[in-house]
């Protein structure tokens, strides 16, 4: 049985990671969460009794704290998710973002660093050699340290045009250019001390278990709570969306797969602007939670923009689909319909998240 260390792991990606690997996957898990505002424990539910499954609540940046847990509990491998991640409270307040974003992802690589070196070399036979033979694990070979993520690293598109793995980096907002400081460090550490690294860069999620601050949790909820549906400037921003169960399996396909060293892009392949986003979801819950009057796109505000707002990204992910086999199975469509009816379905989650941490304000205004 496989041990893999998520860090993030009550946020919206990392938890999605964890169920997926604890329920499908067969893997131990010990999930290391500071549990900020952003860490929802009820998200893994689902998996919290398993005995595959431990948590942790620990600050990714205690370099103490973290090489203990990496000596005791002897991983195959880190997925390092956690992060502050949303782009207006960076706006509002860079510092943490630098704190978790840089030196949390600084103080992860050593702690890696630090215990790979203590594993043994694979002394283990070429399977052709001796069919029974198996590697012992972990092992310094097999070990690997997947640092999560996001496009928005490479800045912002023209109309047309794809994020590749080489597109040159170009952030634009604090958020981002402390996600490209950590993906350089990361880097560096495979160069350097040739740390087993893989890195993927993801376009915009969207789900089950998205902390209503995002979005179209956020669009949903105001919605249903009949409250405007804020539009940032004109709503022709274009963002690429791919549901959170798929970035999922595409995580764990890189970590066990990926070449060392190397970036994938993950992407859906469903462009689409901030507009069309916001009316397809008022066209799903006309059809599935009808107002008692009128139309949920008449609740829709346009508000002022975002400062720096980028205009579009959009992934070209063949290298991760040619390379190792990897498809987003959700289009837009399909995904957008089922997490309209997981929000309808679940208000035990995200009611008290409404009720105390985030109400829909707006943030980021600068
Ligand atoms: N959401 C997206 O659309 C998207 C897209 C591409 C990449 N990413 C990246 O994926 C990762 C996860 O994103 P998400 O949307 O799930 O974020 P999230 O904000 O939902 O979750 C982040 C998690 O990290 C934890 N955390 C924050 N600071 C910490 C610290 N110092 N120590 C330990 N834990 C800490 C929080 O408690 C939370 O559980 C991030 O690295 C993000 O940059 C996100």
């Amino acid at each position: 049985m496989k041990r893999f260390i998520i860090t993030g792991g009550a946020g919206f990606i990392g938890s999605a990671v964890c169920r997926y690997l604890v329920k499908e996957k067969q893997v131990e898990v010990l999930n290391l969460d500071k549990l900020t505002y952003a860490g929802v424990p009820e998200s893994l539910k689902e998996i919290e009794d398993s005995e595959r499954y431990r948590f942790e609540q620990v600050d990714v940046c205690n370099q103490v704290t973290v090489a203990s847990l990496f000596a005791d509990f002897q991983p195959d491998a880190v997925m390092h998710l956690a992060a502050e991640s949303h782009v207006d409270r960076s706006i509002d307040g860079p510092s943490a973002f630098m704190e978790t974003n840089i030196m949390g992802t600084y103080t992860m690589l050593e702690c890696a660093r630090e215990y790979w070196l203590s594993l043994p070399e694979d002394l283990s036979v070429p399977e052709s050699e001796s069919p029974n033979s198996k590697p012992q694990t972990p092992n310094r070979s097999n070990f690997r340290f997947h640092h999560i993520s996001t496009d928005e690293v490479y800045g912002s598109l023209g109309a047309a045009g794809l994020f590749e793995e080489t597109t040159s980096y170009d952030p634009r907002s604090p958020y981002s250019a402390s996600k490209a400081s950590s993906d350089h460090l990361v880097k560096a550490w495979f160069h350097t001390y040739g740390l087993p690294v893989v890195i993927t860069n993801c376009s915009n999620n969207y789900g089950p278990y998205h902390f209503p601050e995002k979005l179209i949790p956020l669009v949903i909820l105001n919605a249903l709570d009949e409250k405007p549906l804020p539009i940032y400037g004109k709503g022709d921003n274009i963002r690429d969306w791919l549901y959170v169960e798929d970035h999922a399996k595409a995580l764990v396909n890189v970590v066990e797969k990926g070449r060392l060293g190397e970036t994938y892009n993950v992407g859906g392949r469903n462009e689409r602007t901030n507009l069309e986003v916001v009316e397809t979801i008022c066209e799903i819950l006309d059809e599935l939670r009808p107002r008692e009057s009128g139309m949920y796109k008449d609740l829709i505000t346009f508000v002022a923009d975002r400062p720096g707002h980028d205009a579009r990204y959009a992934i070209d992910a063949t290298k991760l689909e040619t390379e190792l086999g990897w498809k987003a199975e959700e289009n837009f469509e399909t995904g957008i319909r089922r997490t309209i009816q997981w929000y309808l379905a679940n208000k035990w989650w995200w009611s008290p998240l409404r009720e105390g941490r985030y109400s829909g304000e707006r943030l980021g205004k600068a």
